[in-house]
């Protein structure tokens, strides 16, 4: 029982962990979130066998303590599939906080930030103008037949699940003739993340995915170009390359880390854009340098990713309950994102906040000028590499969906909302469709 609390307390303040499997949490899991904060910090789930954690500071400390939480949470025993039964094959995230996990990232993480990521901007620029070019003769076409007096597209069938794959794709250097099979392979690589035929299913994509990759490998091996195939496989650190196998599973991972990741990142910033502050909207279309804005408020009030998970290396005693060895840890990252110790109105998206680190992120919490940064891209020595190219493609994305429809608004008034899938199902969040009327010029 927690010090201090009577019975009658305790009962009133009780959280039962079935509540994170209910379609009530998916749809809004932030009440939730808040009484665990508030009321059990530090929460034993015996139904999933784990602890939560809930408050920002509490997170923060977990991601930059190395000694006592480790990545590792696969065991062979154990319910996660890895290595080779995991969907995207070995790869970086089933690595612990050892040397391994160092090398691999340190050989590829300079390709998605600076003067490299700058590089691939074209592509970016390229993909949304093709699919926006599609999208807008689309709405000419219904106009001119009739069919309506304004264009409309459902935005993540038509541009957000397509956008950041294909940008993806295009920097790899794999052939153009062959994205649309990319497309495919990668909506079955995340279907296969889940359970039952949809795993087998996301195996054999990842099969077919190999095949296809392992002689473009051999060759770009041999004969290297301008390509993230190619940098990939020429980047050597300590005399040391990854080999064949670590370039699949790394590639595979990609398509999934990067391209699921950003597609939902940019849906939840346009529903929240015009659904929950049409008013900010406005000003954010009369000047697009405010995007930023948005990206990194939607990363703190409504991020893509909810949770990510860390084992203890030891006893560890945090509140009032004591964590054995090798004990599951959850981090609730959206509920830190929204506690009111750290952020003022937290509940209210304001892309004007002042207590939010706006702009680039580092990989540390509070920043020199007393700003708390979000937690959406993780933080310390697994800090999402792809933070930076994702920021880009999303703001980039959204200038350019903002340009090709004047006057964008929701199609239907009423929406069902940004939801999630349970806590054993993986925890992203994003509206399932986004219905956008807009003004054809
Ligand atoms: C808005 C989009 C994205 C979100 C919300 C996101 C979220 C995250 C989070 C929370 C982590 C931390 C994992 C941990 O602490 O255990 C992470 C790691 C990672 N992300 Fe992202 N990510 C995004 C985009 C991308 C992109 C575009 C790429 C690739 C180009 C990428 C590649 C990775 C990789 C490789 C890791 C593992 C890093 C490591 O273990 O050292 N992500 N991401």
């Amino acid at each position: 029982m927690k010090a201090g609390q009577t019975a009658a307390e305790r009962l009133k303040t009780a959280i039962d962990p079935r509540e994170f499997d209910t379609p009530e949490f998916r749809r809004d899991p932030f009440p939730l979130y808040k009484r665990l904060r508030d009321h059990r910090p530090i929460f034993r789930d015996g139904f999933h066998g784990r602890w939560a954690l809930s408050r920002y500071d509490d997170i923060v400390a977990v991601f930059q303590d190395n000694e006592r939480y480790d990545r590792a949470l696969y065991r062979p025993e154990g319910p996660y599939k890895f290595g080779e039964r995991s969907v995207f094959g070995p790869n970086i995230l089933e690595y612990g906080n050892g040397e391994r996990h160092r090398w691999m990232r340190n050989i590829v993480a300079d390709q998605f930030v600076g003067n490299r990521l700058q590089a691939f901007l074209p592509y970016i620029e390229m993909i949304a103008r093709e699919l926006l070019d599609k999208i807008s003769q689309k709405a000419a076409d219904d106009i001119a037949k009739g069919f309506s007096d304004s264009g409309e597209v459902e935005l993540v069938s038509e541009f957000t699940s397509q956008f950041p794959v294909r940008v993806i794709s295009n920097m790899l250097g794999l052939p153009r003739h062959d994205e649309d099979t990319f497309v495919d392979w990668y909506q079955r690589l995340i279907a296969g993340m889940g359970s039952g035929q949809y795993y087998v299913d996301g195996i054999h994509a990842r099969d077919e995915i190999w095949d296809y990759l392992e002689p473009i490998i051999e060759e770009r091996m041999e004969d290297p170009g301008e390509d993230l195939v190619s940098r990939i496989v020429t980047a050597e650190l300590n005399g040391k390359r990854m080999n064949v196998g670590e370039v699949k599973g790394f590639v595979a991972l990609l398509l999934a880390a990067g391209g699921d990741t950003t597609d939902k990142a940019i849906a939840n910033m346009w529903y929240h854009m015009l659904y929950t502050r049409p008013d900010q909207f406005d000003e954010v279309q009369a000047d697009h340098s405010l995007w930023t804005n948005v990206f990194t408020e939607m990363m703190r009030y409504d991020p893509v990713v909810h949770v990510q998970g860390r084992r203890t290396t030891c006893e560890i005693e945090i509140y009032d309950e004591v964590l054995p060895e090798r004990s599951p840890v959850t981090l609730y990252l959206a509920a830190g994102n929204r506690d009111e110790r750290v952020f003022k109105n937290p509940d209210t998206y304001d892309i004007f906040r002042e207590d939010l680190h706006m702009g680039r992120e580092l990989r540390s919490g509070r920043y020199p000028d007393g700003r708390a940064g979000h937690l959406g891209f993780g933080m310390g020595q697994h800090f999402c590499m792809g933070y930076a190219m994702a920021r880009q493609e999303a703001i980039i994305a959204s200038t350019r969906l903002c340009e090709a429809m004047k006057n964008p608004r929701p199609k239907f008034p009423n929406h069902e909302g940004i939801t999630g899938p349970s806590i054993n199902e993986g925890g992203f969040r994003a509206p399932r469709e986004l219905w956008v009327q807009f003004d054809v010029a």
